[in-house]
């Protein structure tokens, strides 16, 4: 099975709706990681809508699983990275109007660009994987850039109709898989997995990681965050049976 990796922002979602200092993201990693998360994520916006710098300073030293910094690929977060050390980044591609990300990076579009960034991270020893669509062309400039990982989406699976829409969804994200991994990629996936749609995913051979955050710290409000982590490593391993 894949191991979870927990995106905490929304805690850092709660404390910014009142710029005050609870409820503290590190608080919320140490309860995840003994709850049995296998890994912590957090995403440093540009305009620093919820996690804060000092967030991902403090988390470096305390987080003792790994700590996966998504970010996008600006010089600004290059430099950071180069300096935090993350155990690995995920890039995505940030749009200042979002909710929340929308859609995968295009590599194609800037193609020498990433492999530069790539090239800089990973020579530094910061694995990097692609947050990607599982699109094929994408998938081969993820393999030409040479990125360790790719991270596929899997809202358009969160968001198919039950039946037969989501079971095509599902089996494109088994083919994309499939192929990255015959190109020598890792992977894993996430965006829009819930305690309902996850274990599907999590039986793709060969996935290694899902990272997940919205639907743990929703259930976390009202059952306490190292419930809501138990209860989402049980529904990967298919082992949930009511909620
Ligand atoms: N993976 C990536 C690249 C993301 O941007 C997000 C959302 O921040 C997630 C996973 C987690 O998505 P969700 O909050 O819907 O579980």
């Amino acid at each position: 099975m894949p191991s979870l990796g927990v995106n905490i922002d929304h805690v850092a979602t709660i404390r910014q709706a009142r710029r005050t200092v609870e409820p503290d993201p590190v608080a919320a990693a140490v309860l995840a990681e003994l709850a049995g998360a296998d890994g912590i994520t957090v995403h440093l916006r540009e305009d620093r809508r919820h996690i804060q710098d000092r967030d991902l300073r403090i988390l470096r030293q305390t987080v003792r699983t790994h700590l996966n910094l998504e970010m996008a690929a600006t010089d600004e977060m290059v430099a950071l990275a180069l300096e935090i050390k993350p155990d690995y980044i995920t890039l995505v591609p940030e749009n200042r109007q979002e909710v929340t990300t929308e859609g995968g990076v295009d590599i194609l579009s800037q193609q020498q660009r990433l492999k530069d960034l790539v090239q800089t991270l990973q020579g530094a020893e910061i694995p990097v994987s692609l947050f990607i669509d599982a699109d094929q062309a994408q998938i081969e400039a993820a393999a030409q850039i040479e990125a360790q990982f790719i991270e596929l989406h899997t809202g358009p699976y969160a968001e198919a109709q039950l039946g037969r829409p989501q079971a095509e969804a599902l089996n494109h994200l088994h083919q994309a898989c499939q192929g990255a991994i015959s190109l020598g990629l890792r992977v894993n996936a996430g965006h829009g997995l819930t305690y309902w749609n996850v274990h599907p995913v999590a039986c793709l051979a060969g996935m290694e990681e899902l990272n997940i955050g919205h639907t743990i710290i929703s259930r976390a409000v009202l059952v306490g965050l190292e419930r809501a982590v138990r209860e989402m490593k049980a529904a990967i391993s298919g082992q949930l049976h009511r909620i």
